[in-house]
């Protein structure tokens, strides 16, 4: 038996980067070669250099790196501030008056703040924390709908040396209790509600549950959003426009050493309690900094626009650190892609004229189930460049972003990296790399990966195995919050602590494109051959009548693990036997006789995490008939789990 991964997708397009975008573009193929060899040979002094020319020093560091894997420091002994980075050294610069967020709400409300505005209000705000008791080094919940506050909250957290921890806006008083617990909050910063469809997300009744089970928060500061009815609790709860009008403008940026955590994110683990990944600010900003400039190709006249969640690690280092760090102006938007309909986003790339779009293959696929009607409605020809990020985007989803939203004229970036490495590690340069659909291409200057067996041993081309990191680099995670040990038994144990270990499998063609397959828990066995659950919905998805697919494997009595597909059809109707056995059929012409599905399911919606994640471990067990008693804490619609478990 293999213990390597086996690998069936095969890809063969491929799309150089058209002649026109590589003569403007920020990185030549010379340059990402010269970085990327000098990056690799003398870490210290590459990032060392961009360090002092890119982020601004209130006392400059005389120590680049210090200490092996898994604690490697980073500038530790500057200072500087992130705040400052991303606003202040802006306002001395033509850019003052520039508009760094654009924001439109769901009901279609409009803000945009310049530079200028946006340090004035960031002041403001620090000051209200400063009045508030706030110290540096204490930790800020952050629950707030997608408006430009939270990106204000969190500019002045950083500006005061405070550590905020955001979480995301669809997350229950549960998840806000154990996350404020585990960081030890002081304070948490909401919103009366969000708007979501047209309906009113209750943030701060969710606030109130929560606080119930949180004693370390002292007090909460509320946004008025919608209007919604909120019970205010004396002494504890202040509105933030009360806060802001005895506010004054003038807070200068605390100075904080490099390492100083800057946040604390929370992401799920396969089992057990979220893990705190810590970030610092000298490495991180570094980070967020150059790999935005150079996978997004930001010019000055740029208008980009990711559609993540801030509550995401995608938001926070290319909607709010990594753009304003650049001076660029970044988009926000409150709301969902299909409210009032289908059209939404595309309605909102024509009227801001966006150049730079990054989203998801999980938002793809949904657009791609909608239909081309809502796109071709609208003028997008603003667009320059796509990207994506979050999962391995199938061959077909990819080819349709690349005809329907980019008009086959822009480069796609799709960005591999985590919530733990801070910024994007393998991705395209949009003037420098041939892009294959489903593969994230090269690692960026800085980022030298390796595909490794069990063992450690390295593998040949093509020969699927563990995605590790041979390197440390600037902006990568210090630890999981409380828990060092954690830490270093996730992502360093393994291979002695040699290698950062990042959980996903993935192979190296022979061109040296990276083509990653999920996450090593989605690796099945099927009759001593392991297959990535990923590469079967990825046939499954290029059926014509098909829009997602879940593959995960159960107990098989001759096969070790079966092959159990949960399907959703484009139209419902569909669903019969003739279908179950074409869906059979096309997986083995697509992938072979090996991958055929055992079982295939319909479904109206696979379950998902709220970042769009599919969360195979409860399909898991409703394909091995178990009832599932993990923390579905992350689930997107409880209803569609109850609904497959019904359909059995
Ligand atoms: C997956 C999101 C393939 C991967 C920034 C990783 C991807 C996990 C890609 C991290 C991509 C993210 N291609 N897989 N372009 N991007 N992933 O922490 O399994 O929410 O380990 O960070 O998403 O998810 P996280």
């Amino acid at each position: 038996m293999s213990q390597n991964i086996e690998t069936v997708l095969t890809e063969d397009r491929s799309f150089p980067p058209p002649p026109e975008f590589a003569e403007q573009a920020n990185v030549t193929p010379e340059q990402y070669q010269q970085m990327w060899q000098r990056a690799k040979d003398d870490p210290a002094g590459f990032w060392g250099e961009l360090a002092k020319s890119e982020l601004d020093w209130f006392k400059p560091f005389t120590e680049t790196m210090s200490g092996e894997m898994p604690n490697t420091k980073w500038f530790a002994d500057g200072q500087l501030n992130a705040c400052y980075q991303c606003v202040d050294r802006h306002l001395t610069t033509w850019r003052k008056n520039k508009a760094a967020i654009v924001w439109e709400g769901e009901p279609g409300d409009t803000r945009t703040l310049t530079y200028q505005q946006l340090h004035h209000e960031v002041c403001k705000f620090a000051d209200v924390l400063d009045k508030l008791g706030v110290q540096a080094g204490d930790r800020i919940t952050l629950y707030m709908p997608m408006v430009p506050e939270l990106a204000v909250a969190m500019l002045a957290c950083a500006r005061v040396g405070a550590t905020h921890s955001i979480i995301f806006g669809g997350f229950s008083a549960d998840a806000i209790a154990d996350r404020n617990n585990d960081a030890q909050s002081k304070l948490v910063i909401t919103a009366d509600a969000g708007w979501r469809r047209g309906k009113e997300i209750p943030l701060k009744a969710n606030v109130d549950a929560a606080l119930d089970k949180s004693p370390s928060v002292e007090k909460v500061v509320v946004l008025r959003r919608t209007g919604a009815d909120v019970t205010m609790v004396p002494d504890r709860d202040f509105w933030w426009h009360d806060l802001m009008d005895k506010a004054t403008p003038d807070r200068e940026c605390t100075h904080v050493d490099a390492e100083h955590p800057l946040f604390i994110l929370y992401t799920s683990g396969s089992t057990g309690k979220p893990k705190g990944v810590l970030h610092t600010t000298g490495g991180y900003m570094l980070g967020a900094t150059m790999t935005t400039r150079w996978v997004f190709d930001l010019k000055d006249e740029d208008t980009y626009w990711c559609t993540a969640d801030i509550g995401w690690i995608t938001g926070h280092s290319y909607i709010v650190y990594g753009p304003l760090s650049n001076g660029a102006t970044t988009v926000m938007y409150e709301g969902a892609p299909n409210w009032p309909d289908e059209g939404r986003f595309w309605n909102l790339v024509e009227k801001y004229s966006v150049n730079v779009f990054y989203t998801a293959p999980t938002a793809i696929r949904a657009f791609i189930k909608w239909g081309d009607q809502w796109p071709e409605q609208y003028d997008l020809s603003s667009l320059r460049l796509l990207g994506t990020v979050g999962e391995p985007i199938n061959p077909e989803a990819w080819m349709w972003y690349h005809r329907v939203i980019g008009g086959e004229q822009c480069p796609i970036v799709d960005t591999w990296w985590q919530t733990e490495t801070g910024g994007i590690m393998l991705s395209p340069l949009p003037g420098v790399t041939a892009t294959k659909p489903g593969s994230c291409t090269t690692p960026l200057p800085g980022v030298v990966p390796a595909i490794v067996d069990e063992q450690g041993n390295e593998l040949d081309a093509n020969q699927g195995g563990l995605l590790v990191m041979t390197q440390p680099w600037p902006h990568m995670l210090r630890t999981l919050y409380g828990d060092h040990d954690r830490f270093v038994d996730v992502y360093f144990a393994k291979f002695d602590g040699k290698y950062y270990f990042a959980g996903d499998g993935a192979r190296r063609d022979e061109e040296g494109n990276y083509w990653v397959m999920g996450r090593v828990d989605d690796v099945i066995n099927v009759s001593g051959h392991r297959l990535s659950t990923m590469e079967v919905e990825s046939a499954l998805v290029s059926h014509e009548q098909v829009a997602e697919a879940a593959v995960v494997g159960f107990p098989h009595e001759l096969k070790g693990e079966g092959i159990c597909c949960f399907v959703t059809l484009k139209t419902e109707s569909d669903a019969s036997d003739e279908m179950k056995a074409a869906l059979k059929q096309h997986v083995r012409t697509q992938i072979g006789a090996l991958a055929t599905p055992d079982q295939i399911r319909f479904a109206a919606a696979v379950p998902k995490t709220r970042s769009g994640k599919i969360m195979r471990r409860l399909l898991r067990d409703i394909a091995a008939g178990r009832e599932s008693a993990g923390d579905t804490t992350t689930l997107e619609d409880y209803t569609v789990l109850a609904k497959l478990r019904e359909d059995e």
